[in-house]
């Protein structure tokens, strides 16, 4: 079972400037809580509970106030800095000591998932031994993501970022689970034309070696990724119609932490006072 992940919460969020000037893109709000909760909740669901987050030099302070070390959800939260955004395959060379000789899980801190049976595929896919593993969905517009054409098994025949002719229409979501060899394989990498390590690259140091599996999320699950401020409208729209129709929120760290039974009710009340007077609180008093 995978046991550690990393949140790479980094990034300039140019695209969304002046929003980010000051604060990081991974602490603005979808809805009713910050970018940030929603990786955080899909690595909590798969019971990873070491977890990394890799930010912008500087930014630390911020997302300490609100995530200070995990203990109050009855996890362990390191952070590091990333000097600057060399590229996703980077966080493996950063987060070299934390991950040791274990396997990882890598989220993007940017990254939305929902659906039916989500929390019982991310179990499945901690059971990653050997290889590396990566979550296709189904998308529109592939050219803006890294796309996998895969054939009748689900292997994966290749892969490319951000494809100008069109490939295949699944792309590669920001969630991918990788063996211990990926800092050694990270560490390989020549950046490309754009500068940057290319997460592609990596992935296809395994797929060489007949070592990259897929998993397709399919129809009835919601794969959203928050690049621009339109995606930061739409997701939290998506969101505020689930909770309001449930009365179930999406992405509360104290309530999967509670019902996994890594904190109590002396955690939630702890909670609840650092909330302060505001709806997050008043459902953690339901709980
Ligand atoms: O969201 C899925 C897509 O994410 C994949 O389909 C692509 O293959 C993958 O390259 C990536 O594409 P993006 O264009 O969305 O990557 P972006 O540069 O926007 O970075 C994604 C997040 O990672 C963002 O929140 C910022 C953070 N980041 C990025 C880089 C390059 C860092 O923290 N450090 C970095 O060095």
């Amino acid at each position: 079972m995978i046991k550690k992940g990393i949140i790479l919460a980094g990034g300039k969020g140019t695209r969304m400037s002046p929003l980010t000037k000051a604060v990081n893109k991974q602490l603005l709000p979808i809805h009713d809580k910050p970018l940030i909760f929603y990786p955080l909740s899909i690595l909590m669901l798969a019971k990873i509970k070491n977890i990394l987050i890799i930010v912008n030099k500087g930014q630390l302070n911020q997302y300490k106030k609100i995530l200070p070390n995990g203990k109050n959800l009855g996890i362990e939260i390191n952070y590091l800095e990333q000097d600057k955004p060399r590229g996703l395959p980077d966080a493996f060379v950063v987060g070299e000591k934390f991950i040791g000789k274990d396997n990882v899980a890598m989220i993007l801190g940017d990254n939305f998932f929902y659906g039916q049976n989500l929390t019982s595929q991310l179990l499945n896919y901690t059971k990653l031994k050997k290889g590396a593993k990566v979550v296709l969905h189904r998308v529109q517009k592939p050219e803006s993501f890294g796309v996998a054409k895969i054939n009748k098994k689900n292997k994966i025949m290749s892969i490319k970022e951000k494809p100008k002719k069109f490939l295949s229409d699944l792309a590669i979501t920001g969630l991918y689970f990788f063996d211990y060899n990926v800092v050694k394989y990270a560490k390989k990498l020549k950046p490309s034309k754009r500068g940057e390590v290319e997460i592609v690259d990596l992935l296809n140091f395994y797929r060489i070696k007949n070592q990259l599996s897929a998993e397709i999320i399919g129809r009835g699950g919601a794969w959203l990724d928050t690049g621009s401020i339109e995606d930061f409208y739409k997701t939290s729209a998506f969101v505020s119609a689930i909770e309001n129709r449930q009365g179930l929120k999406v992405a509360c760290l104290e309530e999967i932490a509670f019902n996994y039974k890594w904190i109590g009710k002396k955690e939630i009340n702890n909670a609840i006072n650092f909330y302060g007077q505001c709806n997050y609180s008043n459902y953690l008093k339901k709980l």
